[in-house]
């Protein structure tokens, strides 16, 4: 895989803002957001995410659209020894997951506002451990699936960020963009797919938390796909592809 990306491109199609906030969610965006928010600039290419968060910790894990942020919030919680980055473009899904991050205190949270994207290009290659996708806006129509976030570019653009060995989680309950998925992945040789047996993408693993979307979708009796990848050492023969 190539890890010159060249310049990238801002690609958010979903809707950025919902209903009107209520007062408390306000004033979480008005005070506690601005803390957390990511200071990256135009041509950053090499930052090293360590240094937003505070020395205990070890690694960086991130999340892709983290929606109302309950799936980042247990992870936060649950690892607390982990720096996570949470994008979401969708003013309430990020007004959400500061509410959750002020009821539970966390102190490994960071926060980007805009395409996912966009970020993962400023960080430094190998510097993120861990990244979730889950359940990414479908985009069902063939003449919208260049908008889907899984596509050669953008896996250009996680790949670089991520670190040898690093995992790279995906759920979809969309049966077309689960098979794109498996698709553009199996086409790439910087990623290895972990799964060994139908019950490894049928279900999750026990630090895989339910998320939002997952419950409703469950809901409606859909079957989810879940991913998990491993990306291969660079330069390390067939897997590290560099
Ligand atoms: C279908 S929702 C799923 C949310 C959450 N992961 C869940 O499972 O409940 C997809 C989310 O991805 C966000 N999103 C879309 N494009 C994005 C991008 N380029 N970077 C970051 N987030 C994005 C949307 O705003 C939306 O909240």
């Amino acid at each position: 895989m190539n890890e010159d990306i060249g310049p990238v491109l801002r690609r958010v199609y979903g809707r950025r803002r919902g209903k009107p906030l209520n007062a408390a969610r306000q004033q979480l965006m008005d005070r506690l957001l601005p803390r957390l928010l990511l200071p990256v600039e135009e041509g950053d290419a090499n930052l090293d995410p360590r240094m937003w968060f505070g020395p205990g910790v070890r690694q960086v894990w991130f999340e892709i659209g983290f929606g109302k942020g309950e799936h980042l919030a247990w992870q936060a919680q649950n690892h607390p020894d982990v720096g996570i980055i949470g994008c979401e473009p969708y003013e309430t899904g990020v007004a959400g997951l500061l509410s959750e991050v002020s009821a539970r205190n966390l102190q490994n949270v960071r926060i980007w506002t805009d395409d996912a994207a966009l970020l993962l290009a400023a960080l430094r290659p190998g510097s993120i451990s861990r990244a979730f996708l889950l359940f990414p806006d479908p985009w069902p129509k063939a003449r919208h699936h260049k908008r889907r976030f899984v596509s050669p570019d953008r896996l250009d653009i996680l790949s670089r960020a991520l670190a040898d060995g690093a995992e790279f989680r995906a759920a979809t309950d969309h049966e077309d963009y689960g098979e794109w998925i498996l698709r553009h992945m199996a086409d790439r040789d910087d990623f290895e797919w972990l799964a060994e047996r139908p019950g490894d993408w049928r279900g999750r693993t026990t630090d895989w938390p339910q998320t939002r979307y997952e419950a409703k979708a469950l809901a409606r009796g859909a079957k989810p796909l879940y991913l998990r990848y491993r990306r291969g050492a660079r330069g390390a023969g067939p897997a590290g592809g560099d």
